[in-house]
């Protein structure tokens, strides 16, 4: 996917590893890939405690950690330090890119433009995050206007160094090969948006050059329930996931797919627990996926469970290659 080579399609959320402090921990749980962060420009505490909060009985967290990270350029330090200690993971790297609290949203894509200066080239990978809702008003990014701002800063920069290669080409050549070098951008999105919103957002994806939409982030809705601790939980402020945005989750990434006539990578994310619940995102749509609840109530063996089912499944199938399941049931 998107140039890079993925030794399988499970991946770690982002938000599980903001520090980037167990960076070659996740290729031993049998993670194919890692999304670090949300990092912000400018370092920052998050909300004050408690921001985390379980409903047990529907397998759900509501969070309001507000994007509590180091800051990119620590962040670009840590990462430094893994490389030289020679303890880099062998599976694509990416990193997710939030915005500071302190800067107003005019200044929004400054703010992302210098995290990705200081990140770029540390990672395989970026995923702009305008979809948390946990720092006020983030989520008015998703405007199309807003992120045309963003990406457009961000690919300047991500293209104004050109490969050797391109020195010397004609001007056609020259930007065709820039863009070829570019790092991945892709764009994570809400699940509580409308399909009008998501098409918006996919009109950009030529122009601005979006290698895949992440689908999903953790949603602001609460599901029904009569358990009296889930209800408590789902009174807290914040974004809920696991179990019960699993299906938004793929409805959503349905719609990419359909959308795109399947031309566009999607990595799935939103309340998988099992190899059932992947298989369901993968024939919806996703190319790539990724947990972080089911990591949470599983344990850390449930990512091999989900490799080891995916690859039973292809098996009784009769199918050499995961790409041949994906969107088979859009
Ligand atoms: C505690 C917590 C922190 C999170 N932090 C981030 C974040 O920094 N950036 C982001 O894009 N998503 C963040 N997420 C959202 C997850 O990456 C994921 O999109 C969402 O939880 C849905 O997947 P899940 O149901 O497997 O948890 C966070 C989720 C949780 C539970």
């Amino acid at each position: 996917m998107f140039g890079l080579n993925f030794p399988n399609p499970i991946g770690l959320a982002a938000g599980m590893d903001k520090f980037a402090a167990a960076v070659p921990v996740w290729e031993q749980l049998g993670f194919g890939f890692i999304e670090l962060g949300g990092v912000t420009w400018h370092a920052q505490p998050g909300n004050p405690a408690p921001r985390m909060f379980r409903a047990m009985a529907d397998e759900a967290i509501v969070n309001r950690m507000g994007f509590n990270n180091p800051g990119a350029e620590v962040l670009a330090e840590k990462l430094s330090e893994w490389k030289k200690l020679g303890r880099w993971p062998g599976h694509p790297v990416g990193i997710n890119l939030g915005k500071s609290k302190i800067t107003p949203l005019e200044k929004a894509a400054e703010d992302y433009a210098n995290s990705f200066r200081a990140l770029r080239g540390l990672a395989d990978f970026f995923v702009v995050n305008v979809s948390s809702p946990n720092t006020p008003n983030l989520r008015q990014l998703q405007d199309k206007a807003a992120l045309d701002e963003i990406l457009a800063a961000i690919q300047e920069i991500n293209v104004a160094a050109p490969r050797q290669s391109a020195v010397g080409q004609s001007a056609q050549k020259a930007t065709a090969l820039c863009r070829d070098a570019a790092t991945p951008i892709l764009v994570k999105v809400a699940p509580d948006l409308s399909f009008e919103a998501l098409d918006e957002i996919l009109e950009l994806v030529a122009t601005r050059n979006i290698a895949g939409i992440v689908a999903t982030n953790t949603t602001i809705s609460r599901p029904q329930t009569n358990d009296p601790a889930a209800q408590r939980t789902y009174s807290e402020t914040g974004g809920l996931s696991g179990k019960p945005l699993r299906a938004r989750s793929t409805e959503i990434i349905r719609h990419l797919f359909r959308q795109t006539n399947g031309k566009l990578p999607i990595i799935g994310v939103g309340g998988i627990f099992d190899a059932d619940d992947a298989w369901e995102k993968i024939t919806a749509g996703a190319s790539l996926l990724q947990i972080y609840t089911g990591l949470v109530y599983e344990g850390p063996g449930v990512t091999k469970e989900i490799v080891a089912g995916l690859i039973q499944r292809l098996e009784i199938i009769g199918m050499k290659h995961l790409r041949e399941a994906v969107g088979s049931a859009s």
